[in-house]
């Protein structure tokens, strides 16, 4: 079954396959295949998934509730520190009320649904994230896709749609290109044309703003037409998302978004350490910093080898090298230079790449490994 398409996968040099590590933390260092990586491929960007308080309280939380969550949230899976964490959340996000989703990609796909329906349009960028797009066509709402971070655009197909609720929707960190939306703009023609702008936070949660994200990175006070989404599985180290809102959309999705109702909690472990991280978050603001050093040193390095990093404003870094051949075999060279940090092919992106993601964890020689590997290459 299927032998064809993925020999054309294969021939196309886009077949995807599974390459599990044998090492714990991904920040900075990885081993595959018995061999040791300089890891440039992992979103845990302030190195917090193996931070020792994190460890511990997730083994607090295991030995008080057990693993299984068992239920659903609206039956019997959610345990005090779910609503614990919904309080923090909320707080650190400057919101009235927060919800937990198991994942990014089910708060994607199921608030955006739950908020925007028949009658309604959604405006969506069109780099927006893969679960952004599944959220919009899981919605009875009309899809008009605006330019990549292209205002004007934006601004013109708005102002065609008069009589409808209207949704912008926009990553805030674009998770392939790492540049930024830009926000501002996009919320001052969201206040003018009485539309709601709903924002994935994903890499901007922990990265941006002091780690508070891009409301705060752009002073934006998370008024009452604002939602924001956000994942706990990237710079927070842990996993799960959620999204922070006026009570009146949380309501809404208690009661309507799919992917909350019908489906079983997040166990309370994970919970605990997503508790843990936001506290870390809020108190060390030396990661942020680190991080940000870090993202210097390695986009100055990068440009001074005359490398193209398209519109990077972020520790996601991508280095544009040629055709999905190009990219693949410069993988593998830096693979062969310990440095892992896979190529980003077609469907994902239309342009391939290499995406490297710098954290706080580097060391500045982990970071001068990688431009000397990158000096060595002859394309
Ligand atoms: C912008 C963006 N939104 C949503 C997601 C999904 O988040 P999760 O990995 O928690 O499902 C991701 C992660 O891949 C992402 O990059």
């Amino acid at each position: 079954m299927f032998s064809g398409e993925l020999k054309k996968l294969m021939n196309d040099n886009l077949l995807r396959t599974i390459r599990d590590r044998e090492s714990g933390s991904t920040a900075s260092r990885i081993i595959i295949d018995g061999r040791e990586y300089i890891n440039f491929s992992s979103n845990d960007y302030l190195g917090l998934a193996d931070h020792p308080l994190i460890i511990e309280a997730a083994k607090k939380a295991l030995d008080k509730y057990g693993f299984g969550a068992g239920a659903s949230r609206l039956l019997s899976g959610g345990t005090e520190l779910h609503g614990e964490l919904e309080k923090m959340t909320a707080g650190f996000k400057g919101a009235d009320s927060s919800l937990l989703f198991n994942s990014g990609y089910a708060a994607n796909t199921s608030a955006i649904p739950a908020v925007s329906g028949e009658g309604d349009v959604i405006f969506s960028d069109e780099l927006n994230h893969a679960s952004i797009v599944d959220g919009c066509r899981l919605s009875k709402a009309k899809k008009v896709i605006y330019r990549h971070r292209d205002i004007n655009h934006l601004s013109e197909l708005i102002k065609k749609e008069n009589d409808n609720r209207k949704i912008v929707i926009t990553d805030t960190v674009f998770s392939m290109d790492g540049d930024i939306a830009p926000l501002k703009d996009i919320h001052d023609i969201c206040i003018r044309h009485d539309a709601i702008l709903y924002i994935d936070d994903a890499h901007g949660t922990g990265v941006l703003g002091n780690g508070h994200g891009a409301l705060a990175h752009f002073n934006i006070k998370p008024e009452q037409w604002i939602i924001q989404m956000g994942t706990f599985s990237k710079a927070l180290g842990s996993y799960g998302a959620f999204i922070a809102a006026q009570k009146n959309v949380i309501d809404r999705l208690i009661n309507t978004a799919r992917g909350f109702i019908y489906s079983t909690a997040l166990p309370a472990c994970i919970i605990a350490a997503s508790i843990e991280a936001l506290r870390i978050l809020r108190e060390k603001t030396s990661l942020t910093e680190k991080l940000r050093q870090n993202r210097e040193r390695l986009l100055k390095g990068i440009k001074d080898l005359g490398l193209d990093t398209l519109n990077s404003e972020t520790p996601i870094i991508p280095v544009v090298v040629g055709d999905v051949e190009t990219t693949m075999k410069f993988s593998e060279h830096l693979m062969k230079n310990h440095i892992y940090a896979p190529a980003i092919r077609p469907p994902t992106v239309k342009i391939p790449r290499i995406r490297f993601t710098v954290t706080a964890a580097h060391t500045e020689k982990n970071i001068d490994k990688l431009l000397e590997a990158l000096s060595t290459h002859n394309p």
